[in-house]
């Protein structure tokens, strides 16, 4: 059976499935998305993927083409349809097909595609000495709330980092801090044992993993202060690591080719992967669904 891809309303075989020239997500990026792991046949955090949908949606006043039970039947039908047992599924929804005219369209329907991968997009199992990032200029808009597709500068910071053989590229602003990862939440553990994440304003995307990770550390009694950290703290924190849908939890050991703490996954860092794995393995599987 072919790999199937979900378009506006079809399910059709992957290699065949296209868009319009003129969607707006291919035009001006005037599209949202949302990449949501699957492990053992059920979503991994569905309900906070699905609410930030709805808040990237509604801030750029995108209308669903779909109501949430619908989307949701639909998501798992193509996990079913293309028996995806642990991997991960993409959703894209743009503001829909129209002559290309900067100003929204009126009565355009917003446009859906979805489709699914397996492992080893998620999770990827974090390799045992951790992993490398580089740090790289904030070159993106001031909406980074918002999970659109706008994504050139992370196209930019992930080849840089690609280049640099290193995993992931920390976005650095203006003034020292760190932001994110490309497609990653960055988190050190302080000089005194603190989970430390900048704060989820208008400067970041809210991780839905890292939220998740955020509640498991708590609920094991770690202080979590959610902050701006710099480069230099990041190099000087006893660990760091960052978190992601696709990556779950994965310790940072080398920034900028300079160890962090002793250069090796920390004990914090490997504890809360090893419990995300634990939870994200007991989700409800869909209704009908035996992996
Ligand atoms: C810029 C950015 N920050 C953070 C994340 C992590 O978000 P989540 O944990 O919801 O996957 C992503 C995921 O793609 C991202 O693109």
């Amino acid at each position: 059976m072919p790999r199937l891809a979900y378009v506006n309303g079809r399910f059709i075989p992957h290699a065949s499935a296209f868009v319009h020239i003129e969607d707006r997500g291919y035009q001006f990026a005037d599209a949202v998305y949302e990449v949501v792991a699957v492990q053992d046949g059920a979503f991994v955090d569905l309900p906070g993927h699905l609410e930030r949908l709805r808040y990237s949606l509604g801030e750029l006043r995108i209308r669903p083409p779909l109501g949430l039970p619908a989307l949701t039947l639909i998501m798992h039908d193509l996990v079913r349809r293309n028996r995806i047992r642990d991997g991960s599924l993409y959703l894209q929804i743009t503001r829909g097909v129209a002559p290309r005219d900067f100003k929204f369209p009126t009565a355009t329907k917003s446009a859906i595609v979805m489709t699914t991968r397996r492992r080893p997009t998620a999770p990827v199992r974090p390799p045992a000495d951790g992993v490398a990032v580089v740090t790289v200029p904030e070159l993106r808009w001031a909406r980074r709330d918002i999970k659109s597709t706008s994504l050139l500068a992370q196209v930019l910071a992930k080849q840089q980092a690609a280049e640099a053989g290193a995993f992931e590229a920390w976005m650095v602003d203006p003034d020292g801090f760190v932001t994110e990862g490309a497609s990653s939440n960055a988190w050190i553990v302080d000089r005194n044992g603190v989970l430390v994440t900048r704060q989820a304003d208008r400067s970041i995307l809210k991780g839905v993993t890292g939220n998740a990770i955020a509640g498991l550390a708590a609920g094991r009694g770690l202080e979590i202060e959610r902050r701006k950290f710099s480069v230099a703290e990041a190099l000087n924190a006893r660990e760091a690591f960052l978190t992601s849908a696709t990556t779950f939890c994965v310790p940072v050991t080398r920034i900028d080719l300079q160890p962090v703490g002793d250069g090796r996954p920390g004990p914090v860092a490997t504890a809360l992967g090893r419990h995300y794995l634990d939870y994200a393995g007991r989700q409800e599987p869909p209704f009908g669904w035996a992996p």
